[in-house]
């Protein structure tokens, strides 16, 4: 059974483990995998530093398109959380952008060990074609997913929840039912234990 106890995550240890340029070269564990994916810059290389509490875990870049590989890193050494290369970044070069593209869909439709991706969206921003079309496809596939609002910290409190407010209602023009949703910031660490609370129940539920 689901145990649906509030359970408080404790990060012992975060380790980077390797950057891996395809699918196919990602490392042969067993452990549980938790990736982030969503547009360039959207904060997914600061999410993982702001979970695991290692500031320099994690690259990231005020400009976009920093993350270019499939990057490990081993939490408890029990886990694993996948930092991913942002899609939707406009100023690549068409084959820099297809292959990109590739070894992200590629992770996301083949890594068995994946339990559950974490699509980022800019709290600030109206809903985008872009990501909405990554959610269809990430239906249609049966991908488990689930929504995390970032930069929070950008906007008053009552902007902040007419944002998520108006964004799920936009979702249920087309799903008939919303994933799980976070609220979050890296820079004030705004539902970091949602989320690390998130990920225990499933470890939890994966364990028996
Ligand atoms: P790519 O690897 O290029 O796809 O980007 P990314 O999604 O990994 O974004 P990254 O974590 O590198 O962050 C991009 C920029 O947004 C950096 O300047 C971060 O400091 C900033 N940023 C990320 N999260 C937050 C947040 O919650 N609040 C604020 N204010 N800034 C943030
Ligand atoms: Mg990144």
């Amino acid at each position: 059974m689901h145990d649906k106890k509030k359970v408080n995550m404790d990060i012992k240890s975060a380790e980077f483990v390797i950057s891996s340029p395809t699918v196919e070269k990602c490392p042969n564990t067993q452990q549980p995998e938790y990736a982030f994916i969503g547009r360039s810059n959207v904060g997914k290389s600061s999410l993982i530093n702001m979970l695991t509490g290692y500031n320099k875990l994690a690259k990231t870049s005020a400009t976009p398109g920093k993350t270019l590989l499939i990057n490990h890193f081993l939490i408890n050494k029990e886990w694993q959380l996948v930092d991913l290369p942002g899609y939707g970044y406009a100023k690549r070069g068409k084959k820099e952008q297809e292959n990109l593209q590739r070894m992200i869909t590629s992770y996301i439709l083949q890594r068995e060990q994946m339990t559950n991706l974490f699509l980022l969206i800019d709290v600030r921003h109206e809903p985008q074609k872009i990501d909405l079309e990554f959610m269809n496809f990430l239906g249609e596939h049966g991908v488990p997913f689930s929504i995390v609002f970032t930069k929070a910290d950008k906007l008053s409190r009552s902007k902040l929840a007419c944002n998520v407010q108006l964004y799920l209602h936009q979702l249920l023009s087309n799903w008939e039912e919303l994933p799980p949703h976070f609220v979050t910031s890296s820079e004030t660490k705004q539902g970091r234990e949602d989320v690390l609370n998130y990920i225990e129940e499933i470890n939890r539920s994966l364990a028996g």
